[in-house]
């Protein structure tokens, strides 16, 4: 897959625990990308090549830098890497933008909820500012849902409230705070965690009938919207969802071990031995071979590759309808006999 570099104009201190890396657009190939869609960076740490995606904050039209805003993940490998590392004038690796956490291009939807927590608002904030900001959709109105700890804790407080400011018709933004120092329910907070039902009965049923969904959080967050949203028959293409990391249940494991597998990556055989727990991908990582891949949740299939023997089960992801008999996503596979053959 062709890359390109990108250099660091600006580092913003979003929290205690998160930055916006500022990207110059390249003068002469612009990158193109839509609002909701992701970056993936490249990094050569201590000797090893990490790729990690991260949805664009900013958004096409409206910012002028490309804009990715990474959150600490405690000891992930990347995360602090950026958040302590990362300096103004660095170049950066980067794969072409990616993901379908996009508006739809035809549409008549008229409120648009947008449901987050954490660093999950990222791709929500993106797509918040095109709807604004795009003519044709000037009478859609959206609605941020959006859950942390507390105000200090919460990525793009003060652009947001700046945003609800300048869109107040248009624009509402409900906050939901566990741990707010505030003691009571406020207009601006409401104190615990995101409760679908409680936002959804302030609108009349007809309104959510026709409303579009975007969901960027924990898996809890996300049955409980749907759980919810399942009672006004919301057609299946209204719910977008986008996982940062993949869920998996600990029972989809029973019957896998530790396993030989031969890898055929263009051309070349390897044995690898594929631990319990491991997938194929992160078996062949750990052993320098440097596959292709990007979101490591089943999402962008750039790690797809071919089953020539035995047997692997895919850990983790919905149905994929687009994928062949053969065909299979090696993020999330493991191995289930011992003559897997796999050709990338
Ligand atoms: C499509 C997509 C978009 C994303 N966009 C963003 C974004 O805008 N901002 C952002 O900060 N992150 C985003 N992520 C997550 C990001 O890609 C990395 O997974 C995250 O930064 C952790 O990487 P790491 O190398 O620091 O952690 P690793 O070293 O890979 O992992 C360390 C440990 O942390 C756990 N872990 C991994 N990811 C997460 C996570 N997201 N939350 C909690 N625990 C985790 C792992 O299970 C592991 O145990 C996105 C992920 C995807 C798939
Ligand atoms: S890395 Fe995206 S589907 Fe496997």
């Amino acid at each position: 897959m062709n890359t390109y570099t990108l250099k660091v104009i600006e580092i913003k201190k979003e929290t205690g625990n998160t930055v916006t890396l500022c990207f110059k657009q390249p003068g002469l190939k612009k990158i193109k990308y839509l609002a909701g869609q992701y970056l993936t960076l490249v990094f050569k740490i201590n000797g090893r090549r990490y790729l990690r995606p991260y949805s664009f904050s900013s958004a096409p039209k409206v910012d002028s830098s490309l804009e990715v805003t990474i959150k600490r993940v405690p000891n992930g490998i990347v995360s602090n890497y950026i958040n302590d590392e990362v300096k103004v004038g660095d170049v950066i690796e980067v794969l072409p933008p990616m993901g379908d956490f996009i508006y739809p291009i035809v549409s008549n939807i008229k409120n648009v909820f947008l449901w987050g927590v954490g660093s999950g608002v990222t791709p929500l904030f993106s797509l918040l500012k095109f709807i604004l900001n795009e003519e044709s959709l000037s009478d859609t109105q959206v609605h941020l849902i959006y859950g942390n700890h507390n105000i200090e804790s919460s990525i793009f407080w003060d652009a947001l409230h700046i945003l609800q400011q300048k869109y107040s018709d248009r624009l509402q933004i409900t906050h939901f705070h566990t741990c707010s120092q505030q003691k009571e329910n406020t207009a601006i907070s409401i104190l615990g965690r995101i409760e679908p039902h409680q936002v959804l009965r302030n609108y009349e049923s007809d309104k959510i009938k026709e409303s579009l969904h975007y969901i960027c959080g924990p898996s809890d967050l996300k049955n409980n919207i749907k759980t919810v949203l399942a009672k006004y028959d919301l057609p299946k293409e209204n719910v977008l969802i986008e996982d940062f990391e993949l869920v998996k249940n600990p029972k989809d494991f029973d019957g896998i071990e530790t396993r030989k597998v031969i890898l055929n990556f263009e051309n070349k055989e390897t044995e690898l031995e594929v631990t319990k727990g491991k997938s194929i991908l992160e078996a062949a990582l750990d052993a320098a071979i440097e596959l292709p891949y990007s979101c490591q949740t089943g999402n962008c299939s750039t790690c797809k590759g071919q089953l020539k023997g035995g047997k692997g089960k895919m850990i983790g992801i919905q149905e994929r309808k687009d994928l062949l008999e053969d065909e299979y996503l090696l993020c999330c596979t493991y191995p289930l006999t011992n003559n897997v053959y796999i050709e990338i």
